[in-house]
Order: structure tokens, then C-alpha cells, then sequence
């Protein structure tokens, strides 16, 4: 099976439509607000992950199916950025109103401030992803590009234990995910020894 950028695009739109359609199922407005703003956090974040793990499962059983995964990656990547944007837009709009102060009082500002570092890396991911600027940042790109990634992946793990409390609210999902990431992320600086003492020999 091969993966294609519509499909990617694609499934990326029905996801939104998804959540979006579920909610209208909620009566409680506080409820339905939460459900929003946690799986449109909670489905970025696993969407990441994924897109973390993509190169592992092409090394370990590679097919049509994984090497069109990871030549898509760029495009799944997107999906990530839309999904955590529309979490951020509502956590704006309906908790802080863009008021700078009203973050920065906030009893959970540290997972706050977790969740700004994860989401401006993404933002960097998402611009410096068009061919032109690919391009121009020639050798640099892939390191920025790794380290971005990883480091919004670590500093979610702070993110979900502080803020998050719907999806995340069992604790059971919390130590998985938050395992998945350690492991994926020791997994990379392993592989990355190993290749630069090659580089070495
Ligand atoms: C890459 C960016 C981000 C991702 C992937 C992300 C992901 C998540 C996840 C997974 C949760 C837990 C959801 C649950 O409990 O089921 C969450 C909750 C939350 N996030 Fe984010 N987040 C991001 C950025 C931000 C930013 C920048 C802010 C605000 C400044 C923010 C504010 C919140 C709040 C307030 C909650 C709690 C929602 C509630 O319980 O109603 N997030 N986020």
C-alpha cells in the first residue's frame, strides 16, 4: 500500500471533521470545550509521535507502505501544526483572550511555557518546510529539523503531566505516552553513537 499527500491531507481534514462532529454530541458547553481543546492537543501530539517513529519502523521492516510514510512525513508533519494550532487558537479564545498576563499568572504556567517552546518549534517545522527555504538552509536543515522535533516532543511530556487532565486525566496514559517519548528519543541519541563512531572507524 502507498501513502500519497491527498491521503495524508485527506485524513488530516476528515480527523478535524471528526472531532468537530462529536462535540456537537456534548450538551455541556464546559464539556464540549474541554473535549476540543484536548483532542485537538492529545491527537497532535500523538500525530508527532508518529512522525518520530516513521524512520525506526522504514529501518526495521521496510515496504512500500513505510517508505512512502516517511517520504510523506513532511506532510503529516503539517497535519501535526494544524491540529496543535487549532488547540492553541481555542485555549486562546476560550480561557485567555490572547492576554499575555492572564498566561503568565496562571497557576500552571509552566506547562504553559512547555506548550509555547513545543509550539514554536512547530511553527519553525511547518515554515522551514517549503523547498525554497529547504534549499537555502542547504546542510543546516536537517539537524534544526531533528532538533526541533525532539525537543517539542520532550518538553510535551512536562506539558501533559501539568496541564493536561481529559484524555490525559488517567494516569495510566500519562506514564504511556510519556514512556514512548524517552524511548523513542534514547532510541535516537543510541542510533546517533553508534553512527558517528562508524563515522570514526
Ligand atoms: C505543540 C503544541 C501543543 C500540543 C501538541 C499540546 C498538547 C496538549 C495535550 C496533549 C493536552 C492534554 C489533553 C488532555 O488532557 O487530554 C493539552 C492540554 C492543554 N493545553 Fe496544550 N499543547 C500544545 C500547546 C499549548 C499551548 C501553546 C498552550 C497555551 C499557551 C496550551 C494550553 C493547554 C491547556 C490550557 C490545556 C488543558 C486543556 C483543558 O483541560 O481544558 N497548549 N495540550
Amino acid at each position: 500500500m502507498k501513502i500519497s499527500r491527498d491521503l495524508v491531507l485527506g485524513i488530516g481534514l476528515f480527523i478535524i471533521i471528526m472531532i468537530l462532529a462529536s462535540s456537537i454530541l456534548i450538551e455541556n458547553n464546559l464539556q464540549r470545550t474541554k473535549f476540543l481543546i484536548s483532542s485537538f492537543g492529545m491527537i497532535s501530539l500523538l500525530g508527532l509521535i508518529f512522525v518520530l517513529i516513521i524512520p525506526v519502523l522504514y529501518s526495521k521492516f521496510p515496504s512500500t507502505l513505510t517508505s512512502s510514510l516517511l517520504s510523506n512525513r513532511k506532510w503529516i508533519g503539517l497535519n501535526v501544526f494544524v491540529f496543535a494550532l487549532i488547540h492553541v487558537m481555542l485555549v486562546q479564545l476560550n480561557y485567555f483572550n490572547f492576554n499575555i498576563s492572564a498566561i503568565l499568572n496562571n497557576p500552571r504556567f509552566p506547562g504553559l511555557f512547555a506548550g509555547m517552546i513545543a509550539f514554536t518549534s512547530l511553527m519553525i517545522l511547518a515554515i522551514t518546510s517549503y523547498d525554497g527555504i529547504i534549499r537555502r538552509l542547504g546542510k543546516i536543515w536537517k539537524p534544526i529539523h531533528r532538533v526541533l522535533s525532539y525537543l517539542a516532543a520532550a518538553v510535551l511530556i512536562v506539558h501533559l503531566w501539568i496541564n493536561g487532565g481529559f484524555w490525559a486525566g488517567n494516569m495510566l496514559v500519562k506514564i504511556l505516552i510519556t514512556a514512548v517519548i524517552i524511548g523513542i528519543i534514547s532510541y535516537k541519541i543510541l542510533n546517533l553513537n553508534i553512527n558517528i563512531k562508524k563515522q570514526d572507524e
